[in-house]
């Protein structure tokens, strides 16, 4: 797929995953891969079960069918735990800070498996490199902070882990559209200058489109199309669907009327 050198394994591997609430199948069979130092995104409606595949990939939900592989590790249905500790962070849809823990103690409580004390505190001068506000709240209640300043926390968490891989769940999720290019461009930074690997899953396709490398796109459960993220903005049903960019055919027929091409 995308340029992933001979021989380099992705760093995460889905094949055939399913996971279910009951009798709900949430997802169906989604296969994907997220290759080294890259950011791959997955894009879907609400409900489309985006949250679902991050939470079936870091452990809270065991898949009912299918395989996850972890830098060459099996990981499917294993601890959340233990997944972690391979170097795996999840920033959780909502964000899900501690609001009674300081700025800072909540920075801490994401390297609290590491012993590296030096690392750890190179880290955080990073995290508050890329996000000054949260030095200056660092001795504040992280449940006094905005909401797009929770988002910027809780993504500085992850990486206080240094892990492998980060899963990012809708960090744009009830953010204005400034904020929400602000933090998209810390992401895009985050991932350029310390090659952190990042699966990003998101109902904002523009922004999504624009920082990923190679998207996924998850209907009903279902992967539908995939591709690299310059060519999923110029298709159209990407355009029309996903992009809200109506435009206008030869006889003036809107074309936003006829059928997706993929189904
Ligand atoms: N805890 C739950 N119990 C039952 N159904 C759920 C639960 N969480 C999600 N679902 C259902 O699974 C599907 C996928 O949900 P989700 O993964 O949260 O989608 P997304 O993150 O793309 O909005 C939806 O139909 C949703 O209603
Ligand atoms: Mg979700």
């Amino acid at each position: 797929m995308i340029g992933i050198p001979p021989g380099t394994e992705p760093v995460l591997k889905l094949q055939n995953v399913e996971s279910a609430y009951g009798p709900i199948k949430a997802i169906r069979g989604v296969s994907l891969q997220v290759p080294h130092s890259r950011i791959v995104t997955v894009l879907g409606s609400n409900g489309a079960g985006k949250t679902t595949i991050l939470k079936t990939i870091s452990g809270i939900i065991d898949p009912r069918r299918g395989s996850i592989l972890f830098r060459g590790e099996n990981i499917t249905a294993k601890d959340p735990a233990h997944i972690v500790g391979r170097g795996l962070s999840h920033v959780p849809e909502g964000r899900e800070v501690f609001p009674l823990l300081s700025v800072h103690d909540n920075l801490m409580m994401g390297a609290y498996t590491r012993r590296d004390r030096d690392a750890i505190a190179r880290d955080l001068e990073a995290v508050y490199g890329y996000f000054p506000i949260l030095r200056e709240r660092a001795e504040q209640d992280a449940g006094l902070l905005s909401g797009g300043q929770q988002q910027m926390l809780a993504i500085s968490r992850a990486l206080m882990a240094a892990p492998q891989l980060i899963l990012l769940d809708e960090p744009s999720l009830g953010l204005s559209p400034k904020l929400t290019r602000e933090i998209f461009e810390i992401v895009v930074r985050i991932n350029r200058e310390r090659g952190t690997t990042m699966l990003l899953v998101e109902q904002n396709a523009n922004m999504a489109l624009n920082a990923a490398d190679y998207g996924y796109v998850l209907e009903n459960g279902r992967i539908v199309m995939e591709d690299r993220c310059e060519v999923l903005r110029e298709k159209e049903d990407i355009r029309e669907f996903y992009l809200g960019i109506r435009e206008t055919g030869a006889r003036g027929e809107r074309r936003w009327k006829r059928k997706k091409t993929w189904r």
